[in-house]
Order: structure tokens, then C-alpha cells, then sequence
């Protein structure tokens, strides 16, 4: 059994999210989900998200492709979280890309494509207008 590990906020749940999670578990069988905790978020971007992480864990844990969902409170225990769902492979936004590589020992590392024009912040921007 493969099983796929990947992070995010999630915030203001979009289809870019969807499709990152559906593309993630096509590389396996299983699939676990860190949503970042809101303070996490606070203390990286000095604000909170629109949806609480109750929210973001509730809508996340209830997409039909996710297997497990936990929350992720701190971006420098990747490693641990690694080691602890036992993921084969670590999937990314190439948003991120190398900047993961250091896990490569323990794990595969992949990066997808975004989907191109959303994201959360342009997805407040527009309701904002
Ligand atoms: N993602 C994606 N395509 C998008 C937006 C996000 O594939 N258009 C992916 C990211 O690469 C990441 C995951 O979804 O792996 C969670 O992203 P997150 O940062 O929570 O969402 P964003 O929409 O990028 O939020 P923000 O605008 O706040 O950065």
C-alpha cells in the first residue's frame, strides 16, 4: 500500500484544492492531510484564516479520496509527521518546489502543477471588490 502525505491551510476551500488532493491520492492508496492549525497561521502570516480550523479539518475529513486528516502545528515537525503516518510519498504545490528535497531520505518527494488563476487570496480579493 502507498500512502501519499500532503499539508496546507485549505482556507476558503476552492477547486484548486480539490484537484491538488484528488491528483495527490492518484499516486496511491491512501491519503493523510496536515490542515495547519490556526495558530500556526497566525504566527507566519500574522493573521488568521476566514474558516476556523474546526472548519477547514470538518470539509477536508470530508472529501470522499481523503483517508486521514490531522492537524499540522508546527511547519519544522514535517519530518516527524512523515515518520508518524509512514508516507511513501510526500506530495506539494510546485509552489514549494525543492523546497523538500531534504525529506527525499525517507520518503518520495513530488510536486504538482497548481491550478492555474485560483487561489484563497484571489478568492477573498474578488469578493472583496
Ligand atoms: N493549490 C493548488 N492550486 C491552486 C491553489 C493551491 O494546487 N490554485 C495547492 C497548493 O499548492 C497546496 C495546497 O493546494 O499544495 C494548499 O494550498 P493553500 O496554501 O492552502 O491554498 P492557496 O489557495 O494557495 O492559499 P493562499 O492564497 O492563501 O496562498
Amino acid at each position: 500500500m502507498n500512502r501519499i502525505i500532503t499539508f496546507g491551510t485549505f482556507d476558503v476551500f476552492h477547486v484548486g484544492h480539490l484537484r491538488i488532493l484528488q491528483r495527490a491520492k492518484a499516486l496511491g492508496d491512501y491519503l493523510v492531510v496536515g490542515v495547519s492549525t490556526d495558530a500556526l497561521n497566525f504566527s507566519k502570516k500574522n493573521k488568521y484564516p476566514v474558516y476556523s480550523q474546526e472548519e477547514r479539518r470538518e470539509i477536508i475529513e470530508n472529501i470522499r479520496f481523503v483517508d486521514k486528516v490531522f492537524y499540522e502545528h508546527s511547519l519544522e515537525e514535517k519530518r516527524k509527521y512523515l515518520l508518524e503516518y509512514q508516507a511513501d510519498i510526500l506530495v506539494m504545490g510546485d509552489d514549494w518546489k525543492g523546497k523538500f528535497d531534504e525529506f527525499s531520505d525517507i520518503c518520495r518527494v513530488v510536486y504538482l502543477p497548481r491550478t492555474p488563476s485560483i487561489s484563497t487570496t484571489e478568492v477573498i480579493e474578488k469578493i472583496r471588490k
